[in-house]
């Protein structure tokens, strides 16, 4: 770049490189360097020059650690093109007083979008079919072949009940299932709307047919479906996780899986992530695994592009940022 065009610009490290246009609101007021060119981990242009950067542009799989924080000294906003921020120390931010943007709403339809698809080729063994018949498994029209139960009159329990667990209730609703939930507040809206019941996460557990998670990572939902949780649920259940893998415990899923505990999963993400694929729960026949992809549609993820140029043109000119993770710097 034209070191004239950049003389006085603050100083934005974007970790990796992104579709043409997705960076236009920000190009013309900020010198940008882009980290990595192959999506995998922090550059060392990243590294290098830390020091010099007044915001960062990262992405869910770049660690923003206490010690990348500390190497740059002029940092004054992070922002973060997801809603999710559990890759960031939020603690060592707000220490800082540096805000950390987020990507709410955005992605709200296209990750309720790819819940539901999980949720009906989970259901009706779609991949499971496919994959028979690929195989030559599919000999006739076999009166029980590949059969599972209806969605109408099932019980879908979304856990966590924020924009998209909404979003995956309204949607869930108009294929008939009863829908019960669990969240911090009750939900009028829902409730009245569609019927929606507020419950206790084990009473959720022990009566849902299916079971959608929506909840953030954090310290209190790290490990939160775990050996005693697969226990409670029925072993008909089907486990879908679109949110964070480590929300649930990836071993006690595999044997709730292979000990006949619950009928399936279905996982966007999972725990570690990627999932090697010489995983064992690749192996398994009741198991649909996708790679992250609730907010993969273009608009999606240029909107959640724009999102994050918005949060850094704000914290740049020391103004609140429109979606902050950590209100608390304004305090
Ligand atoms: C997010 O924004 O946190 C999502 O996981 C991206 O798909």
């Amino acid at each position: 770049m034209n070191p004239e065009k950049t003389l006085g610009k603050p100083f934005v490290i974007v970790s990796q490189e992104l579709p043409k246009g997705w960076l236009d609101l920000i190009k013309d007021e900020c010198e940008i360097l882009v980290g990595s060119k192959n999506g995998k981990g922090f550059s060392q242009s990243f590294l290098n020059n830390l020091d010099r950067a007044d915001a960062l542009f990262t992405l869910l799989t770049d660690k923003i650690d206490e010690n990348i924080i500390k190497s740059a000294p002029k940092l004054r906003v992070v922002s973060n093109m997801a809603v999710g921020v559990d890759n960031i120390n939020l603690k060592a931010c707000t220490k800082r007083k540096i805000p950390v943007g987020n990507t709410p709403g955005v992605l709200t339809d296209g990750t309720a979008d790819l819940t539901i698809s999980l949720l009906l080729a989970i259901s009706r063994r779609i991949f499971e079919a496919s994959q028979d018949a690929k195989n030559g498994q599919w000999e006739t029209w076999a009166p029980t072949g590949w059969l599972e139960s209806d969605l109408n009159e099932s019980v879908l329990g979304i856990i966590g009940m924020g924009k998209i667990g909404e979003a995956v209730a309204i949607r869930a609703h108009a294929f008939g299932l009863k829908i019960v939930y669990t969240s911090r507040s009750s939900k009028p809206i829902i409730e009245n709307k569609l019927n929606a019941k507020r419950l206790d996460l084990y009473n959720l557990l022990s009566c849902s047919d299916y079971i959608s998670l929506h909840v953030p990572l954090n310290k209190n939902t790290k490990g939160l479906i775990n050996k005693e949780e697969f226990k409670r649920m029925k072993s008909n259940t089907y486990l879908i996780n679109a949110a964070r893998g480590s929300v649930v415990n990836t071993d006690s899923l595999y044997f709730a899986l292979t000990k006949g505990l619950i009928a399936g999963a279905a996982l966007d993400v999972t725990d570690p992530e990627p999932l090697p694929h010489t995983h064992p729960l690749y192996k398994l026949k009741n198991c649909l695994i996708t790679p992250h992809i609730g907010s993969a549609t273009w608009n999606t993820r240029k909107r959640m592009a724009e999102l994050a140029c918005l949060n850094i043109l704000s914290g740049l000119k020391g103004e609140k940022l429109p979606h902050c993770a950590n209100p608390e710097v304004y305090l």
